[in-house]
């Protein structure tokens, strides 16, 4: 190569190798499938959707070597089981890890070890498996993300910051005693997936530690969170995710993660965590909890940290996907701002401002654009209590990573964009109670009479 040549190329770190056939289906297979499903786009069987932006977790394609690895049965290389573990360590910089089932599955572990009755637990608007979690051992969780985070259309960089006034208001309350942890969500799903600063890191971690209080994250979509550091944050245009991740991991006393989404595999998730008491005391509930993984859901995470960290630019690929999708509908219909890393958030408020939040505009949205279009969305995380306050309501179009090619994010965006030049057809829908569905099954609907 001659001085002063940039290679060029692996802009885009993989190929497709296996390929699934979707068969096209018609308007009238829609609107019936539609109807079948209660106008809930969450209950459309998969082989009807087109493009499916229901959620970014557990459905991105396995590697050619995840794939041979279950065909072998999960043991192509004797001890590779281990190797997950051990790659974990070495990335994330916990000196001791515990593979689990799922990010939920470690959760309830590390909960039940650290988090104790009569406490408080604050947080940047946690996932309601995180809160439910903490809800279960009888403490409560408290919001302490940053006002920025409500503001759906400022272009803050980091609007999943924790807000340090609003914490320290609550520990003077509580007493450092009653705070159990403070728990950071990172890239924060239910806010449209922003991120939260290093600077905002560091300074939690050095109000924590003053006042002996552990500091842990939800790190399941820390790579997202490390990209746009890299992006966003003066001092680390020139750092490496992996290095982004480590200094992250750095500031934390432990961690759970689901591997469902960044870690692009089907089963998978873990605990990181700095001392090996803790270590003995999570392995013994797993135990008795019956939560280990499988061999071959370690092989697979062993293969995927592997291969994503051995690529520069596979997480740049997967968030500028995503980034894509947003400038092609930024300024044109109403979605969050700043672009994030996992997903395109609607504010469907504004999308559809004449229909009242209960004849339900996300979900009325959502099956208007697959009646036509085929794609699926669904609202996404359930929202907090203090946006639903705030009146908030999102349609989540969430990306899989290494799943969808540019021409499907183009039907996407030519979707949503056609939805907004007919928002006026779209009618809202009449929530339908149905006393032998448990509250927890996605709600049905019926469209509304007026
Ligand atoms: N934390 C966050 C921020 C999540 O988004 C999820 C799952 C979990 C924890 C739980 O992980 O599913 O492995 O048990 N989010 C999925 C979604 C379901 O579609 O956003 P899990």
């Amino acid at each position: 190569m001659k001085d002063g040549v940039k290679d060029i190329g692996f802009s885009v770190p993989y190929d497709i190798a296996v390929a699934r056939t979707l068969r096209p289906t018609t308007r009238e297979e829609r609107e019936a499938a539609l109807a079948e499903a209660c106008y809930n786009t969450e209950l459309i069987p998969q082989e009807l959707v087109y493009v499916d932006l229901q959620t970014d977790s557990a459905v991105s394609a396995p590697s050619t070597s995840q794939v041979a690895a279950l065909i072998e049965g999960g043991r192509p290389e004797a001890g590779l089981e281990m190797t997950a573990a051990r790659r974990f360590q070495e990335i994330f910089g916990f000196p001791f890890v515990l593979p689990c089932m799922q990010g939920r599955a470690a959760e309830r572990i590390w909960t039940k070890i650290n988090v104790r009755e009569g406490t408080v637990v604050p947080g940047n608007m946690l996932f309601p498996s995180t809160r439910y979690h903490i809800e279960s051992n009888r403490a409560k969780v408290i919001d302490v993300i940053s006002e920025k985070a409500y503001d759906l259309f400022s272009d803050d960089p980091f609007k999943a910051d924790l807000d340090l006034a609003k914490l320290e208001r609550v520990v003077r309350e509580h007493g450092p005693e009653k705070v159990s942890c403070i728990y950071v969500e990172l890239a924060v799903n239910s806010c449209g997936g922003h991120p939260v600063s290093l600077a905002n890191l560091r300074e939690v971690r050095a109000f924590a530690q003053a006042r002996k209080i552990p500091v842990f994250l939800d790190a399941c979509r820390i790579l997202e969170n490390s990209y746009l550091i890299q992006q966003r944050e003066p001092g680390w245009q020139r750092r490496s995710i992996r290095e982004i991740v480590g200094e992250i991991c750095s500031l934390a006393d432990g961690l759970t993660m689901s591997a469902l989404k960044d870690l692009l595999v089907p089963i998978g998730g873990f605990i990181g965590m700095r001392d090996e008491k803790s270590y003995q005391k999570a392995s013994f509930q797993q135990l008795l909890d019956g939560g280990q993984p499988p061999a071959g859901a370690l092989v697979g995470l062993a293969l995927s940290l592997e291969e994503i960290f051995s690529s520069a630019t596979f997480v740049q690929s997967r968030v500028e996907q995503v980034n894509d999708l947003w400038r092609k509908l930024a300024g044109k219909v109403p979605v969050l701002r700043p672009a994030a890393g996992h997903g395109v958030f609607i504010d469907a408020r504004s999308f559809l401002p004449a229909i009242p939040p209960e004849r339900h505009p996300a979900e009325a949205l959502a099956a208007f654009i697959y009646a036509f279009s085929g794609v699926r969305a669904t609202k996404g995380p359930p929202l907090t209590k203090n946006q639903i306050e705030r009146g908030i309501e999102l349609l989540r179009l969430a990306v899989p990573a290494r799943k969808y090619l540019e021409g499907h994010m183009d039907d996407v965006a030519e979707a949503v964009l056609y939805a907004y030049s007919h928002r006026g057809e779209i009618r809202g829908l009449a929530r339908v109670e149905k006393p032998e569905r448990s509250k927890y099954d996605p709600p049905v609907f019926a469209p509304a009479e007026s």
